[in-house]
């Protein structure tokens, strides 16, 4: 089947990345969200990094008008279903929410057509077994900034198949980034690696074994990494580092991934990085 009419659902960080390099790609997008409000400040974040690639001559102004001209927006999940050739969902990272919003798609979305999930650590086998084609549901696991990141993670669930994972690979492909193939088991590869180093940098915070800073500065310096482990898990949100290593600690059953105490106080009392304002570092004046 020909993909050109692509669902996403959630117009937050992760989900309106997703629908900008889709549209960019030439795909039509229909972002939806619950309340307009999330969908015009989804488009709005669309069309300022859009601005950033015209100021850096990555694409001209007339790239950027055709790109927004290919998104539009819905509040109405059911009745977009019927026409959408492949759904991505990038809801907040909640099981419950999750399978339900699967269970309406199965039902309402053409039989052939791929439910993907960008999912960072819910099992993609047990997404597919509340729809009635657990061979076409998959995982499509993006990374934030999505326009910048070249990765895309594919997970293969126990029962997906060999044909969805290759629309899927071609298709990561087509929007110009590197796919890898990985199958469902806790935390997939991405933050099976780095969460436990984020979590362990925690750990040396807590214990006092370097600042904050000079934590982010070994990392950054020796080891060539863009962001330190602590400002990346403030960029990425501590409740979501603490729900990844929780899903690690229960799946692998290892205590080594035991969540650092830290990481759990600053969860409770409200500092979870930049969205909060406050996490390892603080955001209020601005940065
Ligand atoms: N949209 C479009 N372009 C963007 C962008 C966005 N949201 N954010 C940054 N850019 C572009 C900039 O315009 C710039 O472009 P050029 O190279 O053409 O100049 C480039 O990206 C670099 O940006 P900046 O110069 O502003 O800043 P920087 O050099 O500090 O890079 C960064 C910013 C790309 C975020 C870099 O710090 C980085 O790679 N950090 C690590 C990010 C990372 O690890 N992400 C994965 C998180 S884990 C995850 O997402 C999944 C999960 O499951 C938890």
């Amino acid at each position: 089947m020909e993909i050109n009419n692509v669902l996403v659902i959630g117009a937050g960080t992760m989900g309106n990345g997703i629908a900008h390099i889709f549209a960019q790609s030439g795909f039509n997008v229909t972002l939806v969200d619950v309340d307009d409000s999330r969908l015009e400040a989804g488009v709005n974040t669309i069309a300022a990094n859009l601005d950033r690639q015209v100021k850096k001559e990555a694409i001209t102004a007339a790239d950027k008008d055709a790109t927004l001209a290919r998104i539009s927006r819905s509040t109405d999940l059911k009745a977009a279903l019927p026409s959408a050739d492949l759904v991505i969902e990038a809801a907040t990272e909640n099981v419950t929410l999750k399978t339900e919003i699967f269970r309406t798609m199965d039902s309402l979305a053409r039989p052939d057509v791929i439910l993907a999930t960008n999912t960072s650590s819910i099992s993609i086998t047990l997404i597919g077994g509340v729809t009635g084609r657990p061979d076409r549901v998959i995982g499509m696991h993006f990374f934030n900034p999505v326009p910048v990141m070249k990765l895309v993670e594919i997970i293969r669930g126990y029962a997906t198949s060999d044909a969805t994972y290759a629309t899927v690979r071609d298709l990561s492909e087509k929007l110009g980034k590197t796919p890898v193939e990985v199958n469902d088991y806790p935390g997939f590869v991405s933050n099976r690696v780095l969460m436990p180093m984020i979590n362990e940098a925690i750990y040396c915070v807590m214990e006092g074994v370097a600042s904050i800073a000079d934590i982010d500065t070994v990392m950054k310096l020796g080891m060539a990494h863009p962001m330190g482990p602590l400002t990346l898990a403030d960029f990425i949100g501590l409740d979501v580092c603490l729900a990844i290593m929780e899903v690690l600690h229960k799946g692998l059953g290892d205590d080594k991934y035991r969540p650092c105490p830290l990481l759990r106080n600053m969860v409770a009392a409200g500092h979870l990085g930049r969205k909060s304002g406050r996490g390892f570092y603080d955001y209020t004046q601005g940065k």
